[in-house]
């Protein structure tokens, strides 16, 4: 069945115990004085299974046959003026809560979500074309980053001689590639801060955007101080970032969106977690099967389309001179099976629009002295179906080292030492995520002294960072004025200021 089939099933790194739902009974309720991971859907539950096919025929039956997948109405100037003033009038009477009541506002909105899981699914796919083992894991980050902030807005109450002054007006500026979890996660932690929020779906996930902000309403978020535009023109777009009326802005998208940003106004208070070149080491201490399937994983879940994802990796020592580690890699991805998420036997569905620039090109071609593992080929007229592709001998400095993709490539480097691989990845840009796949402690302590990346993995995949388990964020070129990692514990911090509260005689 789909997701027995599907690449969710290379991916060790999720724990046991964040598996265990029956999803056609209701779900059990979440504690609301602490904080519990919420379960993904277990593949290993018939029903479960029964359930994933319910969602995979609805999306076969209604949206996937033609192009269409919702209408909606572009916000206009005098919309957003008025958008303006509902948020900084009745929007603004947000902070007057408590935290407490926030906070049950907050834990309701993690039940909705939960209650919600397939039709989030659902949209998810008939948007982004993603497969339904990639979008569930989501849809519970988005549970978890409700009852996790929730808990988290308790907390900044309970410090002393200080009290916690929000932002103000945020505006949330999300990505189409987690549809669900950062629209999601974002809007939370604003709302759990004490914020109104006005949130700009990306283009090509308004709908996922619009079910999110319901949920959000039907758990009791007042409509004035949760508001959803659509922006289709630029100039309109630009003038929700640069309008002075905006306290924050939280960003999650590309460097050169945060840049972009940046330049319409200098003073912006502005959040962003922006690109990737994330790659994983592999020493000839690893267990090599499961690097494969990590790098695997890192690599074509979503087709690469994530931040996180690894699209490099590094073999070390013999693990580069022998040709065995290759051969795992090249068994694995040429038998992906790539197709829309609708088919149940999809392991990689379509990037999100046919493949142009930088990405065709590397889909396509080879830079000096690469050669491909495997080839990757365009399967459809679409230019959006490609199958996942592999380049040996990838070069330090190259352009394919150093720049960031967002599709299904992954490049070999390899390297003679730990030292020359770390050098390596530190020598790029950005610095999101990082993998090492070693069993040695002395291996895995150098490389945790010095990798230059915000989530470091040991023997783990890359991507899937588990709400205060693995706190997600960035430095280098990933983050541009954040600095707090979203599902940790400092992440609210950044979401208001601090006053010092007067001493009492
Ligand atoms: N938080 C997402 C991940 O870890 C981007 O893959």
């Amino acid at each position: 069945t789909r997701f027995l089939n599907s690449l969710a099933e290379l991916d060790d790194s999720v724990p046991a115990s964040h598996r265990v739902q029956d999803r056609t009974k209701p779900a059990e309720p979440m504690p609301t004085d602490s904080f519990k991971n919420a379960a993904d859907t277990d593949p290993a539950i018939a029903a479960n299974r029964a359930w994933g096919d319910g969602i995979l025929s609805r999306i076969a039956s209604s949206q996937l046959g033609n192009e269409t997948v919702a209408q909606h109405t572009i916000t206009t100037e005098a919309q957003l003026e008025q958008v303006f003033a509902t948020a900084n009038g009745p929007g603004a009477s947000w902070r007057q809560k408590s935290a407490a009541e926030r906070a049950e506002i907050l834990h309701r909105a993690g039940e909705v979500l939960e209650a919600r899981r397939a039709e989030l699914m659902e949209v998810a796919a008939s948007e982004t074309g993603k497969t339904l083992d990639q979008s569930d894991p989501e849809v519970t980050e988005a549970i978890d980053f409700a009852h996790y902030y929730a808990e988290q807005a308790k907390k900044l109450e309970r410090i002393s001689g200080a009290s916690f002054v929000p932002a103000g007006l945020t505006v949330v500026t999300p990505p189409w590639n987690f549809p669900v979890a950062i629209p999601a996660g974002s809007t939370l932690a604003a709302l759990a801060a004490g914020s109104p929020v006005i949130i700009k779906p990306a283009a090509q996930a308004r709908r996922c955007g619009a079910v999110m902000v319901e949920a959000l309403w039907e758990a009791g978020v007042p409509r004035d101080v949760l508001q959803l535009v659509n922006m289709g023109d630029r100039a309109l777009g630009s003038k929700l970032v640069s309008d002075p009326r905006v306290d924050r802005v939280i960003l999650t998208g590309g460097y050169e969106t945060a840049e972009l940003f940046r330049s319409l106004r200098n003073d912006l208070p502005l959040l962003a977690e922006t690109s990737g070149k994330n790659a994983i080491i592999v020493t000839p201490s690893a267990d090599l099967d499961l690097a494969a399937k990590d790098v695997i994983y890192s690599a074509f879940g979503h087709a690469g389309q994530k931040c996180s994802a690894a699209s490099l990796v590094i073999l070390v020592g013999s693990v580069a001179t022998s040709q065995r580690f290759r051969n795992q890699l090249l068994d694995g991805v040429a038998s992906l099976k790539v197709g829309y998420p609708q088919d149940a036997t999809t392991q990689m569905g379509p990037i999100i629009e046919p493949a142009k620039g930088k990405l065709l090109s590397a889909l396509t071609s080879v830079g000096m002295g690469e050669k491909w593992l495997v080839e990757p080929k365009q399967l459809d007229d679409s230019g959006k179906l490609w199958s996942p592709g592999v380049r040996d001998g990838v070069k330090p400095g190259s352009e394919y080292h150093l720049t960031e993709y967002f599709g299904p490539v992954l490049g070999i480097m390899t390297a003679k030492t730990l030292g020359e691989a770390i050098d390596m990845v530190n020598a790029i840009d950005y610095g999101l995520t990082s993998g090492l796949h070693s069993l040695n402690s002395d291996e895995i302590g150098l490389w945790l002294e010095n990798i230059q990346a915000g989530n470091l993995y040991v023997n783990r995949g890359t991507t899937g960072a588990i709400v205060q388990r693995q706190p997600f964020g960035g430095w280098k070129k990933s983050a541009v004025g954040a600095g707090t990692k979203a599902g940790g514990p400092n992440y609210l911090m950044g979401l208001g200021n601090w006053e010092i509260a007067p001493t009492q005689d």
